[in-house]
């Protein structure tokens, strides 16, 4: 496969392709995203509007597969549900226009549950549909994958070529405490204040726990809603990001550019995919 990484944040898409392909173009208009995809990956990605990219740039490197994690805060659970209307779906909207146009062997979307059923849904399978392709929504979390983490994802695959249907997993999930720093970062402890204001909303895992809830980009600036907390003798603390990184299923060696703040590496996080999942959806092409 040569594939087109489209919205490609920290190169989620590139790790879950196990070398069944080669990323010859990616595109992001963050500026932290792209550093450290560059950082990991070695290639800095275009900081290109993808709202308003030309087919001629996207044909350009030859690519036969699109693979993509739009925004989805238009259709996530806490989001404003407006689909195709919320102007960050307009470079989805522009990108199936193009599809429309020139479509590539494989297409792979991922996005959050809300986006079954969706406007946008529709749209991508109807320009599927106009061209022939087969199609599979397909729905897991890495809950199933062995991961104690939930981050339930839709994924919609489709092909020129017939799809292979596989059985869904359903691996037991570790528990926490193998995803743990070795040595705990001492300024993710909550203060008094916060634990006290916030104590009856946060989650609270303990290490021998086998489960933590999705953590969200707003990790490092909220505390209700937004993942769990760590419970140890010593008090309530963050999970770090690369405890955060080894729950998504990102490799060990992953690393953020020292100049990120914490606040920026849990938002780059909190938009990124689980590897092993997003790895069994490009299994059935
Ligand atoms: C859901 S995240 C994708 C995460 C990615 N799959 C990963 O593995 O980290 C969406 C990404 O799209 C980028 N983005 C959003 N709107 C964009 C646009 N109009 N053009 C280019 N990139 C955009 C954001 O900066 C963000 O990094």
């Amino acid at each position: 496969m040569r594939v087109l990484e489209l919205f490609s944040g920290l190169g989620g898409w590139r790790w879950a392709l196990r070398g069944r392909g080669r990323v010859v173009a990616a595109y992001d208009v963050s500026e932290a995203a792209n550093a450290t995809y560059a950082l990991n990956h070695g290639d800095l990605p275009k900081a290109r509007e993808l709202a308003a990219v030309a087919l001629s740039e996207l044909a350009m490197p030859g690519a036969d597969t699109w693979l993509m994690s739009p925004p989805c805060q238009p259709f996530c659970r806490m989001g404003n549900h407006q689909g195709l209307e919320d102007p960050r779906s307009r470079a989805f909207r522009h990108l199936m226009d193009l599809f429309r146009q020139a479509p590539p062997e494989r297409l792979v979307l991922e996005n959050v549950a809300g986006f079954l059923g969706s406007d946008a849904h529709g749209l991508l399978s109807e320009c599927l549909r106009f061209h022939g392709m087969h199609q599979m929504d397909l729905q897991a979390c890495p809950s199933h994958f062995g991961l104690p983490n939930l981050r339930p994802r839709v994924f919609i695959v489709a092909s020129r070529k017939p799809l292979k249907a596989l059985p869904p997993l359903d691996l037991p999930q570790r528990p926490l405490a193998g995803f743990l720093d070795a040595v705990e970062d001492e300024g993710l402890y909550l203060r008094s204040e916060a634990h006290t204001r916030h104590h009856q909303g946060l989650d609270l895992v303990e290490p021998g726990d086998h489960r933590s809830a999705c953590f969200i980009g707003g990790y490092g600036r909220r505390f209700v809603g937004s993942g769990s907390f760590l419970k140890t003798a010593r008090g309530i603390r963050r999970f770090s990001p690369s405890e955060v990184a080894r729950l998504l299923g990102l490799p060990e060696a992953f690393r953020f550019p020292d100049t990120l703040s914490l606040e920026v590496r849990y938002r780059l996080l909190g938009n990124g995919l689980s590897i092993p999942v997003a790895a069994w959806a490009l299994d059935h092409l």
